[in-house]
This record gives structure tokens, sequence and C-alpha cells, in this order.
């Protein structure tokens, strides 16, 4: 029997042994996925206090409730290890590390390399390795095909398979979650394709088999660039509007009713998260070496960046107003997360225009239900989230940054001297009180 027809039978059967490399917002909920199929999961992480939480069944991720991990994690479908020679018993990998930006903003692709690097020493023939990190087009081929063919000769396509598949989970999005999320696969080879296609149709809804992992790769950063580019537009509107004394809300709402040819998207304090503010620049770096320079992605990357200054210079002008300097007074930020009703805070805008804040004299505190402490990487101070009321009473503004459903917007605006909306959070809602973005 071939490699091939053995990892078929296995995969069908639900006996091949699945393995999943990073165990964050992508990888615990895939985990999840495959045992709520039947198979076995082991998960690999080289975080010990999320190895020691999956096992005790406690997740740590809010798309993953505890009430479903722990009884897989009970019947022995899900466990964790930080210990990499646990590869040498799976046969299939799913990778789902980080992929961040260095700070001049090229790809950081050490925690690829290096997790590459741990599976390659207990890999084996009949193996099917699938890339889901966000990440440039070529790596799966460029990067990762020489490491593990590299070992023992093992030949691509035959004795082992390779793809990209892109990770598009959207955190918090009660509608649509990895199971109904279409999934994108590419494979080095046919063989590689039809190999991981045929795994994630054992779990998912929908797998949309692709001719290559470059085109999984550019699919990602596609969708990604639309998304950032859409928004920076959005931005610029808003800057316009703010100039000619337009309400751009009222705008986009108005175009959103055409039934064709519109999509609005909004504009906000900044770009946050680990995926709309990061991924261009990945796409940018690449076709630097191509040639071609992404001016787009820049261009939207600089007006999105712009949006944290000038909610900041916002605030300032709103206290003006008020006969009040931004230096010396309490402004209360609502809010924190990157996004509505999440609880990550990677690359949220609030950071930055607490920071702003910060560096022009204000004294700023935060609410957010979902954090409850920031830690910003000394960005600004560690801090402690406190009552949404108490904050907005206290404080000489209120700046609405993360739209919460949880915050209780009526009484905060009868409590509330000024508040700076950036997020049109108080549609409907009439004050002097409110200045909007
Ligand atoms: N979070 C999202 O909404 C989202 C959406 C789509 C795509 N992605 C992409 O998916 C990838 C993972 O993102 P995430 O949000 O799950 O990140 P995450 O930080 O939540 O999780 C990554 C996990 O990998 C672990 N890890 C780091 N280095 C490791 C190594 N060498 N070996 C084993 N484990 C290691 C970390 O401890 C962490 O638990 C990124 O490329 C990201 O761009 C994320």
């Amino acid at each position: 029997m071939s490699y091939f027809e053995d990892l078929q039978r296995k995969i069908l059967s639900k006996q091949a042994r699945a393995g999943i490399v990073g165990l964050g917002y992508v990888g615990l909920p895939l985990a999840v996925e495959f045992a709520n199929a039947g198979f076995c999961v082991t998960g690999i992480d080289v975080d010990a206090a999320k190895v020691e939480s999956i096992n005790r069944g406690e997740s740590y991720v809010q798309d993953v409730p505890t009430a479903v991990l722990a009884p897989l994690v009970e019947a022995g479908k899900i466990r964790a290890t930080a210990d990499f020679a646990a590869v040498a018993s799976l046969d299939t990998i799913n990778i789902c590390v980080p992929t961040p930006l260095r700070k001049t903003k090229d790809p950081d692709m050490s925690y690829i390399v290096s997790s590459c690097q741990e599976v390659v020493k207990h890999f084996h023939p009949g193996m099917l390795v699938i890339l889901e990190s966000t990440t440039y087009p070529g790596t799966t081929d460029e990067l990762m095909l020489p490491m593990f063919e590299r070992k023992d000769h093992f030949k691509v396509g035959e004795d082992f398979f390779l793809c990209f598949s892109p990770e598009r989970v959207d955190p918090g999005n009660p509608q649509y979650q990895t199971r109904n999320i279409p999934k994108v696969v590419g494979g080095i080879t046919p063989a590689c394709t039809e190999m991981g296609a045929l795994f994630y149709q054992q779990a998912l809804e929908t797998v949309v088999p692709v001719g290559s992992t470059r085109v999984a790769e550019m699919v990602k950063l596609l969708e990604n660039t639309f998304r950032m580019i859409n928004i920076g537009l959005a931005n610029e509107i808003a800057l316009m509007c703010d100039r000619m004394g337009i309400n751009v809300w009222e705008v986009i709402d108005a175009a959103a009713t055409k039934p064709f040819g519109f999509m609005p998207f909004y504009p906000g304090p900044g770009l946050g998260g680990h995926c709309i503010p990061i991924d261009p620049f990945y796409l940018s770096w690449k076709t630097k070496q191509a040639g071609i320079e992404a001016r787009f992605i820049e261009l939207a990357g600089h007006i999105n960046g712009s949006m944290p200054h000038f909610i900041v210079d916002k605030i300032q002008n709103a206290l003006n107003d008020h006969s009040k300097p931004l230096k010396g007074s309490r402004v209360h930020v609502l809010g924190v997360a990157y996004k509505r009703d999440i609880d990550d805070v990677r690359e949220s805008p609030a950071v930055d225009i607490m920071h702003l804040l910060g560096r022009r004299g204000s004294v700023v505190s935060y609410s957010d239900p979902y954090v409850p402490t920031l830690r910003a990487d000394g960005i600004v101070p560690e801090m402690a989230s406190i009552d949404a009321e108490k904050g907005a009473a206290e404080a000489d503004c209120v700046v609405i940054v993360t739209d919460h459903t949880k915050f209780n917007y009526a009484r905060i605006i009868e409590r509330a001297r000024l508040i700076v909306d950036t997020r049109n959070a108080l549609k409907g809602h009439e004050s002097k009180k409110i200045v909007r973005l």
C-alpha cells in the first residue's frame, strides 16, 4: 500500500492521529473540531500554562467554552503537550503559530521556522503537514518544503503531503465559526491538495481546494488586504467629512441602501487585532522582492495608522470647547479590546490612544468588561479596569474606543460630561455632550 492510500484510509476511518502545533485563537478551535469529528488530537504548544490548562479541560479561548473542551479532554480526544517528540506518533500536523511583524514591518518567520525545525526532528513518511499561519506567498514551497524534503530525502506528494490552508476564524462571531467557514486548501502537488481537502472534509462543512500553496497563501492576503484598504478608505472619508461638518455614519448607512456595487466599511479609532494591521505587510514585503510596490497597502496603512492621532486631537478639541486643556484632564477610555465583545488587545488602537493621551499629560483610566487588567508591554502602565459608569462620572471626557454591547450607554451619557464616540456606539442618542468621529 502506498503512503497516499494508507493515510487516506486512516483519515476516512478517523484512525489518523491528528496534531495541532500552536494552541491559540486558531489552533484550539481547530483541535476541538477535529476531536468532535472523531479524531484523537494532540496539541503541541511551547506555552506550558496553555498545555496544563487544556489537560485540565479548561479553555482560555473565548470561542471555545470550557463546557465543550472538558468532555473532549475527559474522553481522551484532546490532549496537549510541550514535547515535540509526540510528532513521531502523529499522522497529520496543522501548524497554527504566530506570524507577527518585526519593528521594521518585515515578516517575523521565527515561529514558523522554529516549530517546523522541531516537527522535522520527529517527522516520518506518510504524514500530512498543513501550514495555517498567515504568511507571504511562497512560504510553504520556499521555506518549509526544503526543511521537510531534506529529512531522509522524502519526496513530497509521495512520501509526505504538504499544504497551506488559510485560517479565516473571526473571534466573537456567533454565526461563523471554524466549522462553517469554508476552508481553502492548496497543496504542493495535486496529491497533497487531495489529502489536505480529504482531511478537512471530515470535520468542516465546506472545503475549497485550489491549485497550489501560493494561491492559498495569496487568498488570505487578498481577503485581509481588501478589508484593510476599504477601512482605510472609510477612514479617509471620515477625515474629509469631519473637515466639512458632515456626519460620515449617516453617509455610509445611506450609501449601504444601494442593493448592488457597494459594501459598507466603517471608520474607527485605528486598526487592531492580529490580522488586518499586519497581514497586508507580508504581501508588500514579498512584492518588493518582485519589483512591485504595494501602493494601496502603504497608503491605507498610513491613513489607518494616523487615526489614533486624529482621535486624540478630537478629544483635545472637544475639551478645548469646554475650556479645558488636555494636559491634566481625566480621560476615561471605554473598551480596550481591538473589537466589540472580545477580549483580545493585540494591536488595539486603544493602547495607542492611551499612550498618546498619557504623553500629552492627561490622566487616563479605562473600563472593559473583557479585559480586567491591561498589560501592554510597557506602552502604557499596567492598570485595572474600573466600573464604566463611575469612570464616566469622574472623567472630564469619555472616549468610546470599543463599542462593547455590555456597556449601558444611556447611563453613561447621563453621567458623563463629554463623550467622544469613535464607533457610532451612541447612534440614535442625541446630546450636546456627544462628539462623533
Ligand atoms: N486570531 C485570529 O483571529 C486569526 C485569524 C486568522 C488567521 N490567524 C493567523 O493564525 C496564526 C495563529 O494566530 P493565533 O491568533 O492563533 O495566535 P495565538 O498567539 O493565539 O496562538 C499561537 C500559539 O502558538 C504557540 N507557539 C508559539 N511558538 C510556538 C512554537 N515554536 N511551537 C509551538 N507552539 C508555539 C503560542 O504559545 C500560542 O499558544 C497567525 O498566523 C495569525 O495571523 C489568526
